[in-house]
């Protein structure tokens, strides 16, 4: 009879531990994987992100950030989230193409004005309802992030669309990008990022397209003497992650990693405001580059040399979307 007890004792201790031990488990682990250095935007919002995550969300979930490429590059990291690989990242809107034709939109060449113009449009509903473009592939977006608009590096000092003339450029790997080089006479390559240090000091090719902090902290401009501040168009990013991952989240838990991640958004925006002024600015002093302004007329002169991409793009990205984009503008 005592044994008979001590077994039911024992059964019962162990079915309570049983339902408590989610308490003990193991944190969710969300890899963010990205390609840029820690001192950027992405760097700073992927940060910023594991840190508030820390603070709310200790012992259910985990950040773990891997920046410069470290884990994947952007040609792989989609398909390595499918897989479970990876459970966040932040490619530029350049690199979706593999998955819906309608976000390269946000390539087309001097379509938005400014930062504001980026920002009214991805607020809009046309534009948050991009952030689902790539649902039917088993992807979510879960916002936008900036970085800021491209400038031009190059061996040669370009002031007019004739001076690309028979140049290599290394692009991301979109086919808007690929048309508006072509659209200057210049040879497009579509090259990971990872790699683009080594084809410019390697002079393998001639000069690139990015942003100011981008330059700056991947030390391109040390190996390019001139950066024409063409803001001829847009590096964005949209963090990224899988349906499967996120809808098996549980509620309470997916809604504070939400918030945390609208958060470090935001402050990753600041600091893409903040930066494209100091990391230019540093450029500056650094003396290595020198910086190129355009007067109206050679910038009208690259406008309407590289708009017809919109036609050839029209069919695929939506008229409808680049109006409404166009008329963010304001
Ligand atoms: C590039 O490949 O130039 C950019 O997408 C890098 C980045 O993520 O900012």
């Amino acid at each position: 009879m005592y044994r008979k007890i001590c077994l039911s004792f024992a059964a019962v201790a162990l079915s309570t531990a049983l339902l408590a031990a989610p308490a003990f488990s193991k944190p969710t682990v969300i890899k963010f994987s990205h390609v840029v250095a820690e001192n950027t935007p992405k760097g700073q919002m992927a940060n910023k992100f594991r840190d508030l995550v820390k603070e709310r969300l200790a012992g259910k979930v985990e950040v773990e950030v891997y920046p410069n490429s470290q884990l994947f590059g952007d040609n792989k990291v989609l398909e390595a989230m499918l897989l479970g690989d990876v459970q966040m990242a932040a490619p530029a809107l350049s690199k979706y193409s593999r998955y819906t034709k309608k976000l390269q939109l946000f390539d087309l060449p001097f379509l938005f004005a400014d930062m504001a113009s980026v920002d009214r449009f991805q607020q809009s509903d046309k534009g948050k309802a991009l952030l689902n473009s790539i649902s039917e592939k088993g992807l979510i977006g879960l916002g936008y992030l900036h970085n800021g608009m491209k400038q031009l590096s190059s061996s040669k000092p370009l002031k007019v669309p004739a001076d690309a003339k028979g140049l290599k450029f290394r692009i991301m790997s979109s086919d808007v990008l690929a048309a508006q080089f072509k659209a200057v006479h210049a040879t497009p390559l579509k090259k990971p990022f990872s790699e683009v240090f080594t084809l410019l000091q390697t002079k393998a090719i001639d000069g690139q397209e990015n942003t100011w902090s981008n330059i700056y902290s991947k030390k391109f401009f040390e190996v390019q003497p001139f950066i024409t501040e063409s803001n001829h168009g847009l590096l964005d990013y949209m963090v990224v992650t899988s349906i499967e991952f996120w809808d098996g989240l549980p509620q309470d838990v997916r809604l504070e990693v939400k918030k945390a991640l609208d958060e470090a958004i935001a402050f990753g925006n600041k600091v893409a405001a903040e930066k494209s002024l100091a990391d230019k600015q540093k450029i500056i002093d650094s003396k290595r580059s020198e910086i190129i302004s355009l007067n109206a007329d050679e910038r009208t002169q690259w406008v309407e040399v590289m708009k017809p991409v919109w036609k050839e793009f029209e069919g695929e990205v939506g008229k409808d979307l680049i109006e409404a984009a166009y008329n963010s503008n304001q």
